[in-house]
């Protein structure tokens, strides 16, 4: 078994895009996850045995970091690929005198918002009805560290 960390590359789309269509909601289209790479945002998949079963997008500002995009294949989940994408990001941030990260996440995200706890994000701010879901509308956490 072989975990490895890269840079994004076009060929680990077809995968990131069946990762995000195993979340309840899929907001990502296959533009934009191109746009992502064509932007250079910071674009990070973890491979096992060449296969992308995991992705980290953010976006670097002068002295911010937003988190755009995380996912993990549901196979693949629990096993500290999230943990490992997350480390690595906080590291390169501070390595860039970067003062804070930062992301929105829905409020039912229990999986995210503890990962996020982990990691010590605090809420900094919610955004009511923010999401569409199949129910209604939900808040949207915004959480953030300082670095
Ligand atoms: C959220 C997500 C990225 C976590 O990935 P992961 O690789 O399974 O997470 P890790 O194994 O690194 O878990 C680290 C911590 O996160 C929390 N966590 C992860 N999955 C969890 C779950 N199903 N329920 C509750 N807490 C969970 C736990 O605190 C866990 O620590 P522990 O294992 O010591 O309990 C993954 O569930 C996922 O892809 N979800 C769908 C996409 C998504 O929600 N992305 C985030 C958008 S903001």
């Amino acid at each position: 078994m072989q975990i490895t960390e890269s840079d994004a590359i076009e060929s680990d789309l077809k995968n990131i895009l069946l990762i995000e269509s195993q979340n309840k909601v899929a907001l990502w289209s296959l533009k934009n996850f191109q746009e992502s790479l064509t932007a250079k945002d910071y674009f990070k998949v973890v491979r096992f045995n060449d296969e992308t079963v995991a992705f980290i997008i953010a976006k670097v500002m002068n002295h911010e970091c937003e988190i755009l995009n995380l996912g993990v294949e549901i196979s693949m989940r629990k096993k500290k690929l999230a943990s490992k994408l997350l480390n690595n990001l906080i590291n390169f941030s501070k390595a860039r005198n970067i003062k804070q990260i930062f992301l929105e996440v829905r409020v039912s995200n229990t999986a995210a918002v503890n990962l996020y706890d982990k990691f010590k994000f605090n809420e900094i701010g919610c955004r009511p009805n923010y999401y569409i879901t199949e129910n209604g509308r939900e808040d949207a956490l915004i959480m953030g560290v300082d670095l």
